[in-house]
């Protein structure tokens, strides 16, 4: 006995520096380095046309809607703008596990910034285009819980807005015209988007680092990421898995997946998915609508979507560009912190409605740290004049 116990304790020692201890970088291979290459902005698109959105790519649509994303008069309390809960210096989020505004909407706030490149908006998709998604808050009573006779009533009866407005789409309609306000609406909406469609991620250390690899320039490699970073990555695209959704140079797929996340304390688990797909088809301003694209055609999309049972409890995989400054995390923020983030993936837990696509993945403590080490490389100011990411100036 007195002879085991030593040993027993150098055991039961090693067993918890295996558990803890860091593994080192490996070398990459070629098909590593094509696959770091994919995650990068070098090789993010051109953002394709809105085909609904005539004003997408008008620079004077951008300044107007660069100023109705911060203007508080369009809220009915004169508070609230985009701005409350997609504030700039938070890479577009608030900071809160659910939105909080008039009232406190269902869900966490996203980021906005890369987000024109996805077909759908939201975590459960339930609109088809950045035009479309912006009407709806104007609308909730939570969030601006204005309504559109009141929105274009506001934009004409200020000159600045009514010059910016007739200049793009022509004149304002009557107010009693019911069909001319949905359609002004819907222009209000293009607005905003074309002001979104501004907001890119910019490079981030993790891009550059990818730069230095594919250069072979160790000192530069070196400079740029810690070990525990470059291990973090390598499990990110290898044992880890998360490049099985989280991928492309937003890191995500932009495609709705289960992931066994367990509903906020004291509420159902949330549907998802299978909701939004319903409701984005019902949305009387989606691609097919009458203010869409304007031909069934240009709204693949829309006309091929899953709507299957594998979508209950899926939500939209979001980008992981600046997750460093997104906290809290997932649909209703139910995870505070990026360590629990990597702590649940690792367990895989069952889904509480719906199946979990993740599989556990028995990662080490050390191995934890790392992963969530590499995801803080991810972070960068977006890739705009600064002008951009505050409220312009009014005169
Ligand atoms: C009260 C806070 C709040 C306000 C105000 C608000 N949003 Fe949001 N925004 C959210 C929340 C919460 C979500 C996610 C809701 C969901 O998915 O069900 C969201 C989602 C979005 C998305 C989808 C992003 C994605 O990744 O799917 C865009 C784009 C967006 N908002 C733009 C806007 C614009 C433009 C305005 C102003 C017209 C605005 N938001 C006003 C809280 C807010
Ligand atoms: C099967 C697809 C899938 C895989 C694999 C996956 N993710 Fe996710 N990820 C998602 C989805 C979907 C969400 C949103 C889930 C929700 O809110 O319910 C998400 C959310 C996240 C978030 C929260 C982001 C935010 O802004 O709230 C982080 C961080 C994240 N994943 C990191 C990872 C890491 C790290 C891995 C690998 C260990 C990984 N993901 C693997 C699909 C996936």
């Amino acid at each position: 006995m007195k002879r085991l116990l030593p040993a027993t304790i150098i055991a039961a020692l090693f067993a918890v520096g295996w558990y803890h201890w860091p593994a080192s970088p490996r070398p990459f291979t070629a098909a590593d380095i094509a696959i770091l290459e994919s995650l990068t902005l070098a090789s993010l698109p051109p953002l394709p046309p809105d085909p609904g959105n005539p004003v997408a790519d008008d620079p004077r649509a951008a300044v107007f809607g660069h100023a109705l994303f911060f203007d508080t008069r369009l809220s009915r309390n004169g508070g609230i703008s985009c701005a409350t809960c997609h504030q700039p210096e938070r890479n577009f989020t608030d900071g809160l596990p659910k939105a909080q505004a008039l009232g406190t909407s269902r869900r966490n706030t996203p980021s906005i910034v890369g987000t024109a490149y996805s077909p759908w908006q939201y975590w459960d998709g339930r609109r088809d285009s950045q035009w479309a998604q912006a009407l709806s808050p104007l609308e909730d009573p939570n969030e601006h819980g204005s309504d559109r006779q009141t929105l274009v009533r506001l934009i004409a009866e200020d000159p600045d807005y009514a010059a910016c407005y007739t200049g793009l789409f022509g004149e304002l309609p009557d107010l009693q015209d019911a069909a001319g306000v949905d359609a002004a609406f819907a222009n209000i909406g293009r607005v905003f988007a074309a002001y979104e469609r501004l907001l890119m991620p910019g490079p981030a250390p993790f891009d550059e680092y990818v730069a230095a690899v594919v250069a072979g320039d160790t000192e530069r490699q070196a400079e740029l990421f810690s070990d525990d970073e470059v291990v973090g990555l390598q499990l990110f695209i290898g044992k880890a898995n998360c490049t099985q959704c989280h991928n492309g140079p937003l890191l995500t797929n932009n495609e709705f997946h289960n992931t066994g996340v367990i509903a906020a304390p004291g509420e159902l688990p949330d549907k998802g998915r299978v909701v939004g797909a319903r409701e984005v088809l019902a949305d009387p301003f989606n691609c097919a609508g009458a203010f869409g694209a304007g031909s069934p055609s240009a709204c693949a999309e829309l006309e091929f979507m899953r709507t299957g049972p594998e979508l209950i409890g899926a939500f939209r995989t979001p980008s992981l560009r600046g997750v460093a400054e997104t906290a809290p995390y997932m649909h209703t923020g139910q995870l505070p912190t990026l360590g629990e983030v990597v702590e649940h993936y690792n367990l895989a837990p069952l889904a509480m409605i719906g199946h979990n696509e993740a599989k556990p993945l028995k990662l080490r403590r050390g191995e934890l740290r790392q992963l969530e080490a590499f995801l803080l490389t991810l972070s960068a100011p977006p890739a705009v004049d600064a002008k951009w990411l505050r409220a312009p100036a009014r005169d």
